[in-house]
């Protein structure tokens, strides 16, 4: 053995030595940072940070620490709100701050404290010393302030996620402007303002940008056409004005565009067509406007297509026949005119149709039969001048149709007995004639709407069939008869109890049943409007049971007797409207007092005594027209 390959031997192992040694010992400005950090932790409840003892290596020993065992620096820190139960992780959270000592650890690669929930007061801008970092994790706490402007020093970031907090102020453009190694960004559910900066098209790698609910104004930035490789945009509900820039027409590899509950005006571009990743697009609840460009139908990836609640017109343009990917389409009150185009037909995935609140024109094409997949139809509000349901639809399986004010004529017709329709909306049309007995056969509707027609016959006691009922409005009609074809409706335990029966508007009889509050499918009514009928009898006392009822409304319905106190004990009254009836007695102080009484009308009745005392802020004329009641708001009662 020659004295070279001694020398090698010793170096090397005095060098495993030196390594040793270090491994077992955590730097000091970490340790100190790290402390510092603990110490700004006032509540701990899952003893997170337990294992951070001071005697101890943090290193070796304290949880969600690692280190280079080279130069025992700490790497990484991770203890976002989760402790770790026996099997599985438990939601937990931290009260405190994020220490400025944190900006010491100069080697950390990962800081995760994300979903702690109780980090509060702002990020100190020594985070932005950590030049090393690439992930960086503060979501789901209470942080406030700005987005450090030191944060643009941050160059080696990958992924980025403060989403869900209180932070606020506008993004330094140099922030973005650096930030070149971004791949995922997530700021939503914060308070940030201003502009979105143009610099945000020089992080070139961001496949996942989230700015969703925040308060950011002006333009998007045409720069954005930058992003070559983003995949997710959600920029929804914030307040951005201005076009949707052409160039998002180069954004390819785009899979899910949201838009949404902003302020943007002007037309769809027709660079659209470029995004040919498309799946998920909602530009909903906009100022959009002008035509929808033919080239939408170049999408050819499109699932859903979500532009309602703007003011978008024209034709709808055929070529969106192109997309038989499509299983969406929600474009309901926009200014749309023309005939659907037929072929509509051809989107053999569609399940959902609603083209509701625009101005189209009939008749509907018959190709939409083909639309096997279809579930739910909504055309309501548009001039088709249908006269009758079209014919084909009886081949269809929709669970839901709905077909308000298109000029529907006539009888319901016979097909729809055998219909698998959950909800039926024919609301506003001129449907004639009688309920048909036929109508205890559509055994799956649980929401059921004839309001506004000119219906003429008894409500049939094959109605009480209809088990799953749980929504009905039939009023504006001619309704004649009983109700308790309505009250006394079978249920399918859980379900079919009513949530809302309004009835308002017709020549229905009384009196309403003594034990209407006991009956199975009303135990569960949160609205119940009776008014404008011929009901006479009284209110029964049994109504105090309803126990979620949050509106009753009984006006001008030839009702005598008391008010009974027992409505009292129906709690969950908000608005109770009793007016033009022929109510005797005072009114009881335990409905009066009701802590959510919002809306009370009992004016034009013979009701008499003391106003009770309440607190709810009721009007002098809800109490007006009855000549025997006195005291606030109407003048004092005289002492005699
Ligand atoms: C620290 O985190 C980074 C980023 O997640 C990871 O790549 C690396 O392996 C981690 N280092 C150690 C020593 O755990
Ligand atoms: C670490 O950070 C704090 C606060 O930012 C600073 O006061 C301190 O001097 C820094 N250096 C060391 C070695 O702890
Ligand atoms: C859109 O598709 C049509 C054919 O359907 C094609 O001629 C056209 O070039 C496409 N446009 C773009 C921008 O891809
Ligand atoms: C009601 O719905 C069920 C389940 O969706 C379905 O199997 C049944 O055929 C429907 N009933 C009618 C009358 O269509
Ligand atoms: C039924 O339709 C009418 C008019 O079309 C509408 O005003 C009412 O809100 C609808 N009822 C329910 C319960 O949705
Ligand atoms: C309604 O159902 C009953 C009982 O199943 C049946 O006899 C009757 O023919 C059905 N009526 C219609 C119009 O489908
Ligand atoms: C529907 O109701 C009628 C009358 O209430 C009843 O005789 C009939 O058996 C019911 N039909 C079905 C299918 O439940
Ligand atoms: C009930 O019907 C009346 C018309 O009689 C209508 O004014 C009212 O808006 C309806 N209420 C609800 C909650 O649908
Ligand atoms: C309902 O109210 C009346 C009178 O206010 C009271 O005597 C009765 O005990 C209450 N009933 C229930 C079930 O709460």
């Amino acid at each position: 053995m020659d004295s070279s390959t001694n020398h090698l031997k010793i170096l090397s192992v005095s060098l495993l030595f030196s390594v040793l040694i270090i491994v077992e010992s955590c730097h000091p400005v970490d340790r100190e940072a790290l402390l510092r950090f603990k110490s700004g932790i006032t509540s701990d409840p899952s003893n997170l940070l337990q294992s951070w003892a001071p005697s101890s290596d943090c290193c070796a020993t304290w949880a969600g620490v690692t280190c280079d065992p080279s130069t025992g620096r700490v790497v990484n820190v991770s203890r976002p709100g989760l402790s770790t139960g026996d099997d599985f992780p438990v939601d937990t959270y931290m009260s405190g701050s994020l220490s400025p000592y944190l900006g010491n650890l100069t080697s950390l690669q990962l800081l995760d404290l994300s979903n702690v929930k109780d980090l509060r007061g702002p990020i100190p801008p020594e985070l932005g010393r950590l030049s090393r970092l690439t992930i960086l994790f503060l979501d789901s706490n209470k942080l406030t302030g700005p987005i450090p402007g030191t944060f643009r020093h941050l160059y080696r970031l990958n992924k980025l996620y403060l989403s869900n907090n209180h932070i606020s102020g506008s993004v330094p453009p140099s922030v973005f402007g650096s930030l070149r190694s971004l791949v995922e960004l997530g700021l939503s559910g914060n308070r940030l303002s201003g502009k979105i900066p143009s610099s945000i098209g020089k992080m070139g790698m961001l496949i996942k940008l989230d700015l969703h609910e925040n308060r950011f104004s002006g333009g998007i930035p045409s720069e954005i056409g930058n992003l070559k490789n983003l995949k997710y945009m959600d920029l929804s509900e914030n307040r951005l004005t201005g076009r949707i820039p052409y160039s998002i027409g180069k954004l390819s590899s785009l899979v899910l565009f949201y838009l949404n509950h902003n302020k943007i005006r002007g037309s769809i571009p027709s660079s659209i067509s470029g995004l040919g990743s498309l799946v998920f697009c909602q530009f909903s609840e906009n100022k959009l406007t002008g035509r929808i460009p033919a080239s939408i139908g170049n999408l050819t990836n499109i699932q859903r297509l979500i532009l309602e609640n703007n003011m978008l017109g024209g034709n709808l343009p055929h070529t969106i026949g192109h997309l038989t990917t499509l299983t969406d389409i929600l474009f309901s009150n926009n200014h749309f005119v023309g005939r659907i185009p037929s072929s509509f037909g051809n989107l053999q995935s569609l399940q959902i149709l609603d083209l509701s609140r625009n101005q189209i024109s009939g008749p509907i094409p018959t190709e939409l039969s083909k639309l096997k997949n279809l579930q739910s139809l909504d055309l309501s509000y548009n001039p088709l001048r249908l006269a009758t349901l079209p014919r084909w639809l009886q081949e269809m399986r929709l669970f839901i149709l709905r077909l308000a004010k298109t000029g529907i004529e006539g009888p319901l017709p016979r097909w729809l007995s055998s219909s698998s329709l959950s909800t039926l909306d024919l609301s506003s049309n001129a449907l004639t004639g009688k309920l048909p007995r036929w109508v205890g056969n559509m055994s799956n509707l649980s929401f059921l709407n004839l309001s506004n027609n000119g219906f003429q016959s008894p409500i049939p006691s094959e109605f009480k069939n209809l088990s799953l009922l749980m929504d009905l409005d039939l009023h504006s009609n001619r309704f004649t008869g009983r109700l308790n074809s309505v009250f006394l409706k079978r249920i399918q335990d859980p379900l079919g109890r009513f949530n809302s029966i309004n009835l308002s508007n017709n020549m229905f009889r009384g009196p309403i049943d003594e034990n209407v509050g006991e009956m199975e499918a009303m135990t569960s009514i949160t609205s119940l409007i009776l008014s404008n009928n011929v009901l006479g009898g009284s209110i029964p006392k049994s109504m105090g049971k309803l126990s979620q009822i949050q509106t009753l409304e009984l006006v001008n319905d030839g009702i005598s007797g008391k008010i009974p106190e027992e409505l009292g004990n129906a709690t969950a009254l908000g608005t109770v409207r009793l007016s033009r009836n022929k109510l005797r007695g005072g009114i009881p102080k335990e409905l009066l007092n009701l802590k959510g009484l919002q809306e009370f009308d009992v004016s034009h009745n013979l009701l008499s005594g003391r106003i009770p005392p309440h607190k709810a802020n009721i009007p002098a004329s809800a109490f007006s027209g009855n000549p025997g009641l006195c005291g606030a708001p109407l003048p004092p009662c005289k002492h005699r």
